[in-house]
């Protein structure tokens, strides 16, 4: 992984206001900011001070007496003390609740219909469990997930692969395990399922298409824009989908779209539906995943009932009434179940202040890779009015390493733990080793008591794969 273009590139906000402050022009520069009072405080966040942070913890989080953070009834310090820091606590209950919110949701609108969990947010056997356990799916993208979601003990007839570059060998796994729903990215996934589907058998297949939809998002996780890498155009789908119903191998089930990730409004999914209804009908249509989490005070993603209301009227105006729904929500499922414990490493005050902390991005690549802003708070001191502003930084060798570029932090000091909430979604998943860190331990919380379900790396895991 090569990060180190953006040293040069990326001055933190909150860095480069107080450049700015100073009369300087900042060194380096992406976005302009709109900060100018505080000189480091990030707008929404400002906004949001009345906000309690509180409220981006997993539902159920509360402070208890002596002003600790508590996730699923336990306190962040004992969770810390116990399982060291870094640790990624899930509020396993809160997990479950979502998991079935939207079954229920879905269920609701569209009887005929199965959620499928985007294990990519959280490929973890345990989160995959939850799901199972919850009567989900997965949506299973590389054999990986395949391996984690079978050990989950999943049917593999809900199983839904993905993949715009699967290889021979993911496919002969996918085959091979009786995954329910294959979608077809390209042309030569045919090929390849043609050649691995044995004689006498089928392979059930949906047709991934490109709706020609755009959103308000980040462009690194836009998917259903025109000229998208995920997919086929509506005609070059229309091709493939002639070919595969000639196929004696493949069985021609349906379609899939999915616009793209941390989506706040409705509008896009909707959108989504008639460019595919228009390619005819089919028995299962897989409307995707993409609804977005709530991160910072501003953030205000549509609740699951709203998203679906959109969707769902959208899919009965365009899809045939005995048609099969599915949908593979991802980051809106366990974002907000988890939140991160850090220890504070060191402090050091100048014109910024730094808290660096002992994780960074080897443990959450969202701000590197996607911009994505988290809040943080001390968990013995969660809320504070006017705390002093800081750059949250991780420990890793590299300028873009932050965590939270301009935050309000109660006397931070060496010692003290810090709590970043949301971070539920694509922070196990993009876990590295980067500076020989070891990939943090998950934590199951719910009751007051607390379970480990992934360990911390060893420094032997690090050395495991050496052959000489
Ligand atoms: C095909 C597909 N389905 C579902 C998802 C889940 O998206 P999200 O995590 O934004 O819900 C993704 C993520 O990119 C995806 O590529």
């Amino acid at each position: 992984m090569d990060f180190h273009h953006r040293e040069s590139r990326i001055l933190p906000r909150a860095a480069r206001d107080v450049q700015r402050c100073a009369g300087q022009t900042p060194t380096a520069n992406l976005v302009p900011t709109t900060v100018a009072a505080g000189c480091a405080m990030p707008e929404g966040a400002r906004m949001g001070r009345g906000e309690s942070l509180l409220s981006l913890f997993p539902p159920g989080s509360d402070v208890d007496g002596e002003g600790m953070l508590r996730v699923g009834g336990c306190r962040a310090d004992a969770l810390a003390e116990t399982y060291g820091t870094p640790v990624l606590v899930v509020a396993e209950d809160a997990l479950r609740a979502r998991a079935r919110e939207y079954v229920d949701e879905l269920a609701a609108r569209w009887p005929r219909s199965r959620v499928v969990f985007a294990s990519k947010a959280f490929p973890c056997t345990a989160v995959q469990r939850v799901m199972v356990e919850e009567g989900l799916g997965l949506d299973v993208a590389g054999g990986g997930e395949i391996v984690t979601a079978l050990a989950a003990g999943v049917d593999p007839a809900l199983l839904v692969h993905h993949g715009n570059a699967k290889g021979d060998e993911e496919i002969a796994m996918a085959v091979e395990h009786g995954i329910g729903l294959v979608v077809v990215d390209n042309a030569d996934d045919v090929d390849r399922l043609e050649a691995a589907v044995p004689a006498g058998r089928t392979q059930d297949v949906l047709v991934r298409v490109i709706p020609g939809v755009t959103a308000e998002t980040h462009a690194h996780v836009l998917t259903g824009h025109a000229g998208s890498k995920f997919g086929l155009e509506p005609r070059a789908a229309a091709e493939l989908i002639r070919r595969i119903e000639r196929s004696r191998r493949l069985t021609m089930r349906g379609l899939h779209v999915h616009v793209g990730s941390q989506i706040l409004d409705v509008e896009p999914f909707a959108a989504s539906v008639a460019p595919i209804a228009a390619l005819g009908e089919f028995p299962v249509y897989d409307l995707g995943g993409g609804l977005g989490a709530r991160y910072t005070y501003t953030d205000e993603p549509p609740s699951v009932a709203a998203y679906l209301d959109a969707l769902i009227g959208t899919a009965r105006e365009h899809l045939p009434a005995e048609a099969e729904v599915i949908l593979e929500p991802g980051r809106s499922m366990v974002a907000s179940a988890a939140a991160t414990l850090y220890r504070v490493v060191t402090v050091k005050r100048g014109a910024i202040t730094f808290v660096a902390v002992d994780g960074g991005m080897g443990d959450n690549l969202e701000v590197a890779l996607f911009d994505q802003r988290f809040e943080a708070g001390i968990a013995g001191r969660l809320e504070t009015a006017d705390g002093e502003v800081v750059i949250v930084v991780g420990r890793h060798c590299e300028s873009g390493d932050v965590l939270v570029d301009g935050v309000a932090l109660d006397a931070p000091r060496v010692g003290d733990l810090v709590a970043v909430p949301a971070t539920g979604a694509y922070c196990f998943t993009m876990a590295n080793n980067y500076n020989g860190t070891r990939r943090i331990p998950v934590i199951f919380a719910a009751g007051g008591g607390a379970r480990l379900v992934v360990r911390r790396e060893s420094w032997a895991d690090l050395l495991a794969r050496d052959v000489v």
